[in-house]
C-alpha cells in the first residue's frame, strides 16, 4: 500500500528532525511505501533525512513550465533535481482555495511527470454535489482529463471534500463505491489500472477499515500525519497484501 503524509502549511524544521527521528527508525523493513509531503521550504531537510530510509518525499504541488517569470511558483524540474520523486497535485485546498481548475491541474501533472516526479492527482466531491447526486458526474469530469497522463506514474486520491479535516471520514461503502468507479475510467482512460488511495480524516482509528476496504490501494493523510505516532499506528493498520512488489 501506499501511505502519504500531507502536512498542509504545518511543520518546521525542528518538528521534521523530531518526527523523522522518531519514525524512520520504525519503518526499517516496512513493506509499505510511504511518502512525506511537507511545506516547501522543508523539501531539502526532508530529502536529507530520509535518505537511505523506506521514506520517499513529495511536494504539495507544483507549476507547469520548467522555468519562467513565474514569482512563486516552483518548477518540477528543480523539486526533480531535488530528490523530491512525489507532487501532490489538485488538493481541493488547491481548487477551491487558489483556483485550480481540471486544466490546470492536468497541466503541473503532465510537467511534473516529464519532469520525474509520481503524481497523486486528487478528485473528489463537495457536500453539495454528494447531496445532489452528483458524485460520480463530478467524478467522471475530474479523471477526464487524465487520459494523456502516463498511468506508471500516477496515483489517484479520492478524497471527498466534506471528508477532509472535518472528523466525518466516508464510509467504506462510499469509499468502495467511488474507487470502483475511478479504477474504471482510469482503466479506461490510460488502459492500465492505476493506484487509488483515500484521503478525508483517516486516523489510527478507522484506518484499518477503511485501508481494507474493497479498491484501495492506500491513503493519502492530511491532520493525523502531522504526529509520528498517529502516522505510524495509521500504516501499522494497512493490510500487507496489495503492498509494493
Ligand atoms: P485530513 O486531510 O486527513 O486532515 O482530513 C486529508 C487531505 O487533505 O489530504
Amino acid at each position: 500500500m501506499l501511505l502519504a503524509a500531507n502536512w498542509k502549511m504545518y511543520g518546521s524544521p525542528a518538528q521534521l528532525a523530531a518526527y523523522c527521528e522518531e519514525l524512520l527508525p520504525q519503518l526499517e523493513g516496512c513493506p509499505h511505501q510511504v511518502v512525506l509531503c511537507p511545506p516547501f521550504p522543508l523539501l531539502p531537510q526532508a530529502v536529507m533525512l530520509c535518505a537511505g530510509s523506506e521514506v520517499s518525499v513529495g511536494a504539495q504541488n507544483c507549476h507547469w513550465a520548467r522555468e519562467g517569470a513565474f514569482t512563486g511558483e516552483v518548477s518540477p524540474y528543480l523539486l526533480a533535481e531535488m530528490g523530491v520523486s512525489w507532487v501532490i497535485i489538485a488538493h481541493s485546498e488547491r481548487r477551491k482555495l487558489f483556483g485550480e481548475t481540471d486544466d490546470t491541474a492536468l497541466a503541473r501533472a503532465k510537467a511534473a511527470q516529464e519532469a520525474g516526479l509520481s503524481v497523486i492527482f486528487c478528485v473528489g466531491e463537495t457536500l453539495a454535489e454528494r447531496e445532489g447526486g452528483e458524485t460520480l458526474s463530478v467524478l467522471q469530469r475530474q479523471t477526464g482529463v487524465l487520459a494523456g497522463l502516463d498511468p506508471q506514474k500516477l496515483v489517484i486520491a479520492y478524497e471527498p471534500v466534506w471528508a477532509i479535516g472535518t472528523g466525518h471520514n466516508a464510509t467504506p461503502a462510499q469509499v468502495a463505491e467511488a474507487h470502483a468507479f475511478i479504477h474504471e475510467r482510469l482503466q479506461e482512460l490510460t488502459g492500465q489500472a492505476v493506484p487509488v488511495l483515500y484521503g478525508g480524516s483517516v486516523k489510527p482509528q478507522n484506518a484499518g477499515e477503511l485501508l481494507a476496504t474493497p479498491g484501495v490501494a492506500g491513503a493519502l493523510v492530511g491532520g493525523a500525519s502531522l504526529d509520528a505516532g498517529s502516522f505510524f499506528a495509521i500504516i501499522q493498520a494497512a493490510p500487507v497484501a496489495g503492498a509494493k512488489g
